[in-house]
């Protein structure tokens, strides 16, 4: 089956309703988990920031382009998730970059969960340092690969904390459980930011994880967040070589000023909706539970997330009707890490109805 983008109507177009459903096609893709992506305001603290005032600072921040908007972002996503210190780059991608330059120095090896996202893998390859990894997921075999490493050894370990294409959550507390005192846990959370944990603050808090030395999170604000920019988040020793080491944060400028202020406006907003939060693990409950248990249904009920590898053509064909058929416009897509022919994949969102979550499973279901 050839990759196909989603051809439905723009997201942010009017959605009415008729016969009880919605009459344009229902979007199952992208990341805008909480749907902030159409807060107003995040769109007001946007529109505020470019309204007067330049852009951008034109500079990096090691250098003049340091403005208080970044400063103020830090000190939210910090004071959010219970951390000393954070760092704001442009994207999600460069704040996973930057905490393998500023590490690089410190650590001796590199331990990688070998399903991590593109942006892990890269920085880890970056470090320089051997690289060692182990199955997603396997906390034993990392405990393994961990105790054949010299005594003098300092492993940066490396995962994401919620998967982006198959949904589920790395068991960090286990990693944690296995890691050395003289090591670091780096968990790019880009995809458990907004979607798990209680109050939404990522897989930390929804395996009960208190604070941790040893750990040091990469994130960003193009996914739950419904913004964009990235962030690394943890120590302040950390955050220091950040600043002073990785090249992602002195070579590169921050990003646009607007992109900064709608950043700090969407931490304020989880706050003050923990509900969507709540609705959205509620919705990809429900929804996991009514799947099949199949092997090309892949998810977590966790987490709202659910990959579908068709078995063959014919499969992924089946599945593209009953989608459009029951209103939805089929998720398709192909990425690094996923299956090369291209996947289904599901990206529940807190705006979606219990409904449409329950139609959506049953085309599911007749299809396969
Ligand atoms: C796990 C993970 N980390 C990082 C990123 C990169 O984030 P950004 O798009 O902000 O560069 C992505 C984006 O797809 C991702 O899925």
């Amino acid at each position: 089956m050839a990759a196909r983008a989603p051809t439905g109507p723009d997201p942010t177009g009017p959605r009415g309703s008729r016969d009880g459903h919605r009459s344009d096609p229902v979007i199952l893709s992208g990341c805008d988990y909480l749907g902030l992506s159409l807060d107003p305001v995040l769109r007001e603290a946007w529109l505020q920031a470019s309204a007067s005032g330049p852009l951008q600072t034109g500079a990096s921040r090691a250098t003049t382009g340091d403005h208080p908007r970044y400063r103020r972002a830090e000190a939210a996503i910090a004071a959010f998730l219970g951390e000393p210190a954070a760092a704001f780059l442009a994207t999600g991608y460069l704040a996973s970059l930057a905490v393998a330059q500023a590490l690089a120095g410190e650590a001796t090896h590199v331990v990688l969960d070998d399903a991590a996202h593109a942006c892990v893998r890269d920085g880890a390859t970056l470090t320089g340092l051997p690289v060692l990894p182990f199955p997603s997921g396997d906390a034993e075999t990392l405990r393994r690969v961990l105790g054949r490493l010299p005594r003098s050894a300092r492993p940066l370990v490396a995962t994401d904390g919620v998967h982006g294409l198959r949904g589920g959550m790395a068991p960090i507390d286990a990693y944690l459980e296995a890691l050395p005192r003289s090591g670091w846990l780096w968990v790019d959370d880009a995809h458990g930011i907004g979607t798990v944990g209680a109050g939404g603050r990522g897989t930390v808090e929804a395996l009960g994880l208190g604070p941790d030395p040893r750990l040091v999170r990469s994130l960003t604000g193009s996914k739950a967040l419904g913004v964009a920019g990235g962030a690394v988040v943890g120590q302040a020793a950390v955050v220091e070589r950040v600043r002073s080491h990785a090249g992602a944060y002195r070579a590169s400028s921050a990003p646009p000023l607007a992109v900064a202020a709608a950043f700090t406006g969407a931490i304020g907003r989880m706050r003050r909706l923990p509900g969507r939060v709540r609705r959205l693990q509620s919705l990809a409950a429900r929804f996991s539970d009514a799947l099949p248990a199949r092997p090309e249904v892949l998810g977590d009920r966790r987490t709202p997330v659910t990959a579908i590898h068709p078995a063959d053509a014919a499969q992924a064909r089946r599945l593209d009707e009953a989608l459009r058929a029951a209103g939805f416009v089929p998720p398709w897509i192909r990425y690094p890490g996923g299956p090369s022919d291209g996947f289904f994949r599901i990206a529940l969102r807190a705006t979606l109805t219990a409904d449409e979550v329950d139609r959506l499973a049953r085309a599911i279901r007749i299809a396969l």
